[in-house]
Formats: structure tokens, sequence, C-alpha cells
């Protein structure tokens, strides 16, 4: 186990990711309950997941020896279909953007994909040793909200980092993390005039069975765990309780 920040740890399973970047698996702690994490290293790879540490399950998990997963779940980002890809996480939203980064460079598409990332703080970011690694041969861009100690970077909310991006207007935009996040996102990247047609968002609700059979985790017409949790922007824009 490794411990990202004051909340957040990874766990790296001997088992082997059949799962495509951003789709997730339910891992169950016995006699405590079950919670969907992304999978957040490339497909064929180590699984691994990083998780914050917030109620029942996602505290045990750390702790226990035995956990049950089942999975894969869900759909993946849909970045076969495009040359050019910007892919914008917000705080817990990052591990499955690590995983799709995993999978494009495992495929010699790294150059295809710029990363923005941004913690509330210094102390929050996830995978420091390899936000270094990626930074001399990657595109990644880190922002926070806040600075604590001795950061040099930029300060300021992820959204604003789409300004500083060179893949161009063409680029599809995947966009995942907080709400109100995804929200500003949204329209920034509306703003600078990127299409809503290649827009995506990973969305997040409470759910049970993880493949489409309780209900539990609805958005308008659709249900997270099964018709995503990435879906179009323009499928979804009309939704309500969307950015909720
Ligand atoms: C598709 C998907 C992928 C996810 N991937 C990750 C991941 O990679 N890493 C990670 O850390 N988390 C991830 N999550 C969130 C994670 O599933 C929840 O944090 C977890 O289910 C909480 O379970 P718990 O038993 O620990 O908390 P509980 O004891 O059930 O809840 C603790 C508190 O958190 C609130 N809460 C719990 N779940 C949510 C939620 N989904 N939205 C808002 N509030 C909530 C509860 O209302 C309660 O106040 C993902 C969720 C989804 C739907
Ligand atoms: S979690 Fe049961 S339908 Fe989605």
């Amino acid at each position: 186990m490794v411990v990202e920040t004051r909340d957040v740890y990874t766990i790296r399973l001997s088992a082997i990711n059949e799962g495509r970047s951003g789709q997730f698996y339910m891992i169950s702690v016995p006699g405590v309950g079950e919670a969907p994490i992304s999978v957040a290293s490339g497909f064929g790879r180590k699984i691994e997941f990083t998780i914050r540490d917030i109620g029942s399950v996602t505290a045990r998990i750390r702790h226990s020896e035995t956990v049950g997963i089942r999975g894969p779940y869900g759909n993946g980002w849909p970045w076969t279909d495009y040359d050019k890809i910007i892919a914008v996480a917000g705080g817990i939203g990052f591990p499955p953007v690590r995983s799709l980064l995993e999978e494009m460079v495992d495929l010699g598409r790294g150059k295809d994909l710029e990363v923005l990332y941004g913690a509330r703080s210094p102390s929050d970011l996830v995978y420091k040793k390899m936000l270094e690694d990626w930074g001399n041969t990657l595109d990644v861009h880190i922002t926070v909200d806040r600075v604590d100690s001795g950061w040099k970077g930029k300060v300021g909310f992820v959204p604003s980092l789409l300004e500083d991006t060179h893949l161009g207007k063409e680029a599809a935009v995947f966009i995942i993390g907080p709400p109100l996040m995804m929200m500003n996102t949204v329209k920034e990247a509306l703003r600078l005039g990127f299409s809503e047609d290649r827009m995506y968002l990973s969305l997040e609700r409470r759910m049970e069975c993880g493949i489409g059979v309780c209900g539990h985790c609805n958005v308008g017409e659709f249900y997270v765990c099964e018709d995503g949790p990435i879906f179009p922007y323009s499928k979804v824009k009309e939704s309500p309780e969307l950015f909720l």
C-alpha cells in the first residue's frame, strides 16, 4: 500500500487489470459493504486502486487482509475515437486519468494526450513521484487551489489550465472531478471554443449493484453504472441533477 496523502492511499493487487481506463470495479470488505472504485492503472498492468478514505468501506479496505472485487464495469474513456485528447481531473478524479495516460503511453500515443490536474493543495496531490517522472516526457499540467509549503508551481482552479493547452480546439475534452469543478470546466471549455460534441464527463453516484439492477445511480433516464460512468456532455446536459 502507498500512502498518497493524509486521506488517500493506493493499493496494488497481484491480478492483471482487464478494465479499460474509466471503468470501475466494485470492491467489497467482508461484513462491511461494497464501493465502486475506478481502476487507476492501465489495461494489462497490475490492478491498482487509489482510494479516498471517506466512510465505512473506503476506510477499511487498506486494513483488510482480503477484499473482494468484481468487475470491470461501465464504459471507458472513448479515447480511441479521437486524435487528440485533453483530460481534466480534479482531486480524487485523477486515478482514472492516470489509467488513461498509462493506456495511451503503452500503445505509443502518449503525445496525443494533455493532462490537467488540480488538487486543493500541494499535500493533496497523489502520485507525486510519477508526476515528476511524467513531467519529463508527457504533457501533465498541475495546479493547486492554495499553497501550503514551498510550492513553485501554478496556483488556481484547474479549468484555468485549459487556456495553456496546445493540442488545439479539435481535441476531445474528458472531465472528471467534483461537480462544481466539472461544471466550471465545461463552461471554460465552451468559452474557449472547444466543441460540446467532443466533451465527456465521468459522473459519480451512490451505487448498490453496479450492474443496472437496483436503480440507485440514475442521472435522468440513464444509470451511471451501466450507461456510464462516462457520458457525452451533449447527452446529459439537460439533466437538472447533472452537477449535483
Ligand atoms: C464510478 C465510480 C468510481 C469511483 N472511483 C473512486 C476512486 O477511484 N477512488 C475513490 O476514492 N472513490 C471513488 N468513488 C467514490 C467511492 O465509491 C465512494 O467514496 C464510496 O462508495 C464511499 O463508500 P464508503 O462506504 O466508504 O462511505 P459511506 O460510509 O457510504 O459514506 C461516507 C460519507 O460519504 C458520502 N458519500 C459516499 N459516497 C458518495 C458519493 N458517491 N457521492 C457523494 N457522497 C458520497 C456519504 O453520504 C457519507 O456522508 C467512485 C464512485 C463511482 C460511482
Ligand atoms: S448501481 Fe444499481 S442500477 Fe446502478
